[in-house]
């Protein structure tokens, strides 16, 4: 009897024990604690890593103006004239003529005499080779002056076995004093991911050539000069609340000279003068001396692929100091106007009528009706006193003309320490919109920093825009840095952290956004491509995975203790609404090896719903990578969910990040 009775007892406290170790996590679908900010989950866009030149700009002809520091990079002359590489009577010649164009002066002067079809001939590269696609139509456009005869122009795609995967000819129509522009389109019969560009020229004469373009039809929503669909594709597949541009430590340039400069890149495309790339040698390891800027997509392009995948547009603007990590130069203060002028004018640009100065700019170039901005960066990762005093005088002249433009201001390069408290305490005194924080860490750090922003204060009318993050899995600029699956599922626990604090952080955006596997400077980044494809990683599904999951309103999820789960038990998570589609979207990241099995326990829906989808991305190997040769090893699966009338069991997968969406 004694034995039974102890037995029992033993029993009771058993299951005492295992009902306060069980994993309960208890959402209130009615308790709404902020709102989420339609800004949240954007993108961040820079021209590095071949991201515009080479990438998302659809140009095919790398150096097509002749402008890059060597007049001729990109091409190589054939004829069957030279001897030892030397060409007989000088055939192509490089001119530079100042006078013809500030912007453009340089273009190549063809001699012919009496010239077959393959005896004289240029052949572009491309970027790092051309993705060619077989029974698309390309699209080849010239700029060409020439007095005398006619020279016939034989245009042809060579695969990089050699063959000849597409040609035409194309024969200039007008002879005159003055440039002329001519246009012909071909079909490729085979598809090539590193083709080459190759002009014979047949005639007897001269003509000069300039502008030499070669575009693909498929370009997004069939624009001409456009950009590429895939990669767009991508971009909208996101879903994103704003798009930062153009970036990044391009905005402040190397030094002052090569500073991102916005009207520089609108206008006629001729006109907008190209400028090395400040990426170009950044890093000794990954040196990319053909790396320069056409802004072919500049200022204008930016705002219509903002408006065309409804994002927010968010350009930021150099505040009058060059990079504080190369040149550092200063603008003088009493010297700031053009500066700040510059910003007023782009404000009139993307907001002003059609008969404003800058206005009129943008309706020529096809857009009568403002883009509608409304926020402005001046600054990226600029710091000190010198950059407080830069951002004030901003600030006064952009608050006096254009007070309901959010300014957002940077704390630097490392979201901690002097430099960061400085600039975020300074930037909050002076009541700046958003100030910019930056996170290129290890993945311990992303696990240990879901609570970041749990003692922020909610009230504050400056808000937080995380605008660079990325888990390092080695360390910041490392080329051995990996996409993989545990800096992907850092980020996901860090953005819990996030979501659950949308009252203080209303933007954020992994950075950078694009590389192509031939031309990158810096690793990881969220989307990689090639000449023909894009690949998705891990950490871009995980951003997807917010952002298109990212509702309306935050709603509480507790763990045991009532406490939201910021890594007890190695668990993450944070939960919204979506009061458009009526929806609860639970996001959990089990970061342990092993699955576990929890509970949760839904209170506060408005119907009894008895199915949910649950969309899940594992591995339980953290060193898994997507590739660009095969299917990505890292995607998104969904299934469906059975719920329970009270606690619904759910096993989280080890090393897992799963969505669970409930219609109520
Ligand atoms: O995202 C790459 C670079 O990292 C950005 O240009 C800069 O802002 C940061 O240091």
């Amino acid at each position: 009897m004694k034995k039974n009775f102890l037995l029992l007892i033993a029993a009771l406290l058993t299951l005492q024990l295992l009902a306060q170790n069980k994993k309960i996590f208890t959402v209130k679908a009615n308790t709404i604690t902020s709102t989420v900010a339609p800004t949240m989950w954007g993108i961040f866009f820079e021209d590095i890593n071949m991201g515009a030149d080479g990438g998302i700009y659809a140009e095919l002809i790398k150096n097509r103006s002749f402008e890059f520091t060597k007049a001729l990079m990109g091409w190589t002359v054939t004829s069957t004239q030279s001897i030892q590489g030397f060409y007989l009577g000088s055939e192509i010649t490089v001119v530079n003529q100042p006078d013809k164009a500030l912007t453009n002066p340089r273009y190549i002067h063809v001699a012919l005499n009496q010239h077959q079809k393959g005896s004289l001939g240029v052949t572009n590269e491309g970027f790092r080779g051309m993705g060619i696609k077989k029974g698309l139509r390309y699209d080849f456009s010239i700029s060409y002056r020439q007095q005398t005869a006619q020279i016939k122009l034989h245009l042809e795609l060579i695969s990089e076995k050699g063959t000849v995967i597409a040609s035409t000819v194309f024969l200039p129509a007008k002879k005159g004093a003055g440039w002329q522009n001519g246009t012909t389109s071909f079909i490729a019969n085979e598809t090539d991911s590193k083709a080459k560009f190759r002009i014979w020229f047949e005639g007897d004469g001269s003509i000069d050539l300039d502008m030499i373009s070669l575009f693909p039809s498929d370009t997004w929503k069939g624009r001409k000069g456009g950009m590429r669909a895939d990669m767009v594709e991508a971009l909208a597949a996101m879903k994103p609340g704003f798009i930062r541009f153009p970036g990044g430590c391009i905005v402040e340039g190397h030094d002052l000279s090569t500073r991102y400069q916005w009207k520089k890149t609108v206008g006629p495309v001729e006109e907008r003068k190209l400028i090395i790339n400040r990426w170009n040698s950044e890093f000794a390891h990954r040196p990319a001396p053909d790396y320069f800027q056409t802004f072919g997509l500049g200022f204008y392009e930016y705002f219509q692929l903002a408006e065309d995948i409804g994002a927010a547009a968010l350009p930021i603007l150099n505040c009058g100091m060059s990079c504080q990590f190369n040149a550092a130069e200063t603008v003088p203060l009493e010297a700031l106007d053009n500066y700040i002028q510059d910003a007023l004018d782009l404000i009139e640009f993307a907001n002003g009528d059609s008969t404003s100065t800058w206005g009129k700019v943008r309706a020529q170039m096809g857009h009568p009706l403002p883009f509608n901005l409304t926020m402005l960066g001046v600054g990226n990762e600029n710091w000190g006193t010198q950059y407080i005093e830069r951002f004030q005088l901003f600030q006064a002249a952009l608050q006096k003309k254009y007070p309901a433009i959010k300014l957002v201001g940077s704390t630097g390069f490392m979201p901690m320490g002097d430099v960061f408290d400085y600039l975020n305490k300074s930037l909050r005194n002076m009541q700046v919109s958003f100030v910019d924080e930056h996170f290129y860490n290890r993945p311990e750090w992303f696990f240990a920093n879901a609570t970041r922003y749990d003692s922020y204060d909610r009230n504050s009318t400056t808000k937080v825009f995380a605008g660079e993050y990325a888990g390092q899995s080695d360390r910041m600029v490392s080329p051995e840095n990996k996409n993989n699956w545990l800096t992907a599922l850092s980020e996901a626990a860090f953005l819990t952290g996030i979501e659950r604090n949308a009252a203080v952080v209303n933007m954020a955006s992994y950075a950078p956004l694009f590389a192509h596997i031939d031309g990158w400077q810096w690793t990881p980044n969220l989307i990689w491509v090639d000449n023909l494809n894009v690949m998705p990683t891990p950490n871009y599904y995980v951003q997807q995975a917010f952002a298109t999951n990212k509702g309306t309103h935050v709603v509480p999820i507790t763990y045991k203790n009532n406490q939201p789960a910021t890594g007890q038990d190695s668990l993450y998570a944070s939960a919204v609404i979506d009061k458009i589609n009526n929806t609860l979207i639970i996001k959990l990241v089990n970061a342990a090896p092993q699955p576990q099995q929890i509970l949760l326990n839904v209170e506060g829906l408005k119907k009894k719903p008895t199915t949910a989808i649950s969309t899940v991305l594992q591995s339980s190997n953290l060193e898994t990578v997507n590739t660009i040769a095969a299917p990505p090893a890292l995607h998104p699966l969904t299934e469906t969910l059975a719920l329970q009338k009270n606690n619904t069991t759910v096993t989280l997968k080890p090393y897992s990040f799963t969505v669970i969406k409930i219609q109520q």
